[in-house]
């Protein structure tokens, strides 16, 4: 895993990250927070160089400049001695490659993204070149929530991570669609089919995973959405009711969340909707004492249950329509309007992160390759048959033939 830079900034290179900054569009309070230095500082900068102030709500932004590179600045009166004559043996040279910092580099300098090293390390995409990665230690104690509209890349991304921090930790996936079965011959992980167990067995076995740490996806698709809850229910059940000396560390990544923990009633029974969302919030709330990290996949925030959903701390916030979404996301990461139009401009696989396992404030990042596929992914388009309008009508109503031969329909009652 590639390690990032650390970025330590003094003197001159902070004033140069600063100008490119200002060039990103950020105002003097956010420059002054990153880099940091006082606002003072900053405007005194800015006028130097004849730059206008940007405002809070981006409107007076400069146009997203083309690359540029910054050089230094000509010498100034303050640059020379009293006399009017250059300070001796004044090195001319900032203490970084300051002419390489372009406004990209000083967005992702100013989001502060975490830097883990080694196998904490789970790389899952880019910023204009440089790498992105999730802190696992911090993820297992602090969770993760990812939105984004269907085909935004959600399930895309849970198996990037999936396939990041596969034989580091114990990987419990709950599967609405059979996404993830691929897993059991790629990973080896344990494929659970739901329809082929009892419910109590489904707890049994969620238990069983618990002591001997073995990876494994409960695939529901099968089912109908409330005996997806019920076997979800059990499992997570079963996970959180393993005994102590069985509470080490699991990520437990649920597809779909809103499933599971709808924020509305749907109409299912009454007994398994509270059973399942009471497994989800003891996952969400109580389950870092026992090792769980729950990672939650939804569509729409307004969806999930909010005590599910507040107990995340990170999120990844991916391509939704919806003006109501976008403004819930953005209330969500504490966003300022301009950064909540980076939402609505997000292309499939790319997702805005923010927290403790991401970076401290928001970095935008495209989710890389992954090595496993789907089995049921959507396909592209397909071409119609070239079928003439009666062959197509006497294949779909049957011909007189097929009818005579067809039983006829009986009422049972
Ligand atoms: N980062 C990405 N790179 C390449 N393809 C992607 C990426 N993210 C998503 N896709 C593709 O886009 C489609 C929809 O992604 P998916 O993860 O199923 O979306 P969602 O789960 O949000 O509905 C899939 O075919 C997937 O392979
Ligand atoms: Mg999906």
């Amino acid at each position: 895993m590639m390690h990032q830079r650390h970025g330590v900034f003094f003197g001159e290179t902070q004033k140069l990250l600063a100008l490119a900054l200002h060039d990103a569009g950020q105002t003097d309070r956010e420059i002054a927070d990153a880099i940091p230095t006082s606002v003072n500082n900053i405007i005194h900068w800015r006028k130097d160089a004849g730059l206008p102030e940007n405002l809070p709500n981006g409107q007076a932004a400069p146009a997203p400049a083309p690359v540029k590179r910054y050089v230094e600045s000509r010498p100034r009166a303050s640059d020379f001695g009293f006399e009017g004559k250059p300070k001796a043996a004044r090195p001319a040279a900032p203490l970084r490659d300051a002419a390489s910092i372009t406004p990209e580099e000083a967005q992702i300098a100013f989001a502060a993204p975490v830097q883990p090293q080694g196998e904490n390390a789970l790389e899952i995409g880019t910023f204009s070149g440089r790498t992105v990665s999730l802190d696992l230690e911090e993820l297992l104690t602090t969770r993760l929530l990812v939105q984004g509209n269907s085909g935004s890349g959600k399930s895309h991304l849970l198996r990037k991570i999936i396939e990041e921090s596969t034989g580091i930790v114990q990987q419990i996936i709950i599967d609405p669609e059979g996404d993830f079965v691929g897993l059991g011959e790629t990973f080896g992980h344990t494929i659970i089919h739901a329809h082929d167990h009892k419910v109590s067995k489904l707890a049994e076995i969620a238990m069983r995973a618990r002591q001997h740490r073995g990876s494994v996806v409960l695939n529901l698709e099968a089912y109908d959405a409330e005996q997806q809850m019920e076997c979800v229910g059990a499992f997570i059940g079963g996970l959180f009711d393993a005994p102590r000396e069985h509470w080490l560390p699991a990520l437990v990544f649920v597809d779909e969340a809103q499933l599971f923990a709808p924020a509305n009633d749907g109409g299912e029974d009454r007994e398994i909707r509270k059973g399942v969302l009471l497994a989800m919030t003891n996952l969400m709330c109580r389950g870092r004492k026992r090792g769980l990290a729950g990672i939650l996949a939804t569509q729409r925030l307004a969806k999930l249950h909010k005590n599910v959903a507040a107990e995340a701390s990170n999120f990844l916030m991916g391509r939704t329509f919806l003006d109501i979404d976008i403004k819930r996301a953005g209330d969500l990461l504490g966003l300022v309007p301009k950064d909540v139009e980076r939402i609505r401009d997000l292309k499939r696989g790319e997702f805005l992160g923010l927290g403790p396992a991401i970076a401290r404030r928001p970095v935008q990042v495209a989710v890389g390759t992954v090595m496993t596929s789907g089995t049921n992914g959507a396909q592209g388009l397909v071409p119609l048959p070239a079928t003439s309008a009666e062959d197509m009508q006497s294949a779909l109503l049957g011909d007189a033939e097929d009818e005579q031969a067809a039983p006829a329909l009986r009422i049972v009652k």
